[in-house]
């Protein structure tokens, strides 16, 4: 954290979730000059001691000012999952506006192996780690896991029911609370350190979902069965609930990564570069009971 105080910090997508955490923890950090960059500035009004800049990737204009003066960038991935091909145009435009503006290092959350995944979105991820590569900026790469909060929707339907129909076998995942990636990301953009890395931003450890399934009875004190599904019986209970079609192949890639041990991976990069533990999935999922109860 040498240049810290002096560097100029952009975060984009500063009004999701991920990205308000980051700047609040920037801010609480003493960063003296932070811009929170986002297509919504009204949204930011509360927050002191930060620049709010507009930002939007489908306008390179926005991003020019947006940019300018930067020394660190960290890029949000956006949400705009539902449209094939429009991610990976929008973050084309941020990490071409970050060359222009003479930004001297992007960071970027991509997700745990894309480049071996069936998740529908894995080649958004891949393709912006090209770009950024071939930029020839500094670059930190942050590949995050599935965040712990997705448990809690995954959970639902099984502690309503007492079933999991779960098509990932014994295969493992390392489920990363949001708070941990903010705390990682927050930690990373603020080091001048470690150029052109790939950290995988995970949990500490790995579990199988019968683990899961086990915790989260323990925490709740209703019991789940987990009922290993074929990926076509899967499919046809998640259309049937009524998913979003462009839903469905992302929860079936999420079982067939965690068989394939694609997202087998337990990094320590949490722990090194925030000095912190991850909270392990017990430790979410008990500060999360209320929302598991609902
Ligand atoms: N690992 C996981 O399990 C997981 C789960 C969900 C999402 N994600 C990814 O991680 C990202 C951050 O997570 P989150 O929880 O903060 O999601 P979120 O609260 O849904 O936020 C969505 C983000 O997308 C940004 N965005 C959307 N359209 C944009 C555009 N045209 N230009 C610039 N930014 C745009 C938003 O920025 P503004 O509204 O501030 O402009 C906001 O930061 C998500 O966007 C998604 O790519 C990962």
């Amino acid at each position: 954290m040498t240049d810290f105080l002096h560097a100029k910090l952009v975060v984009t997508g500063a009004s999701g979730h991920l990205g308000r955490r980051v700047v609040e923890l920037l801010a609480g950090k003493g960063a003296n000059h932070l811009i929170a960059a986002t297509r919504t500035p009204d949204k930011l009004a509360g927050l002191s001691g930060v620049q709010v800049r507009r930002a939007d990737f489908s306008d390179p204009a926005s991003l020019d000012a947006a940019f300018a003066g930067a020394d660190r960038v960290l890029v949000i991935s956006t949400d705009r999952i539902d449209v094939p091909g429009l991610r990976i145009q929008q973050h084309r435009a941020a990490v071409e506006a970050a060359r222009r503006a003479g930004v001297k290092r992007i960071l970027y959350t991509s997700m745990l192996n894309p480049d071996r995944s069936f998740i529908p979105f894995a080649p958004d991820h891949l393709e912006t780690e090209r770009a950024i590569e071939q930029s020839g900026l500094e670059f930190t790469i942050l590949r995050v896991s599935w965040y712990a909060e997705g448990l809690l929707g995954s959970l639902a339907g099984p502690l309503a029911t007492g079933k999991w129909h779960s098509a990932a076998g014994n295969g493992r995942i390392s489920y990363v609370a949001r708070e941990d990636v903010a705390r990682a990301a927050a930690a990373a953009l603020a080091s001048s350190g470690g150029a052109n890395e790939r950290l995988d931003i995970t949990g500490a450890e790995r579990l199988t979902i019968p683990e899961i399934a086990k915790i989260a009875s323990e925490v709740t004190g209703k019991s789940i069965e987990v009922i290993p599904t074929s990926d076509e019986a899967l499919e046809k209970q998640l259309a049937a609930a009524g998913l979003p079609p462009f839903v469905i192949p992302i929860v079936l890639g999420t079982d067939r990564n965690i068989r394939a041990g694609y997202f087998d991976v337990a990094s320590d990069a949490v722990q090194r570069v925030t000095g912190k533990p991850p909270q392990s999935v017990r430790e979410f999922l008990t500060a999360n009971r209320a929302a598991l109860r609902a």
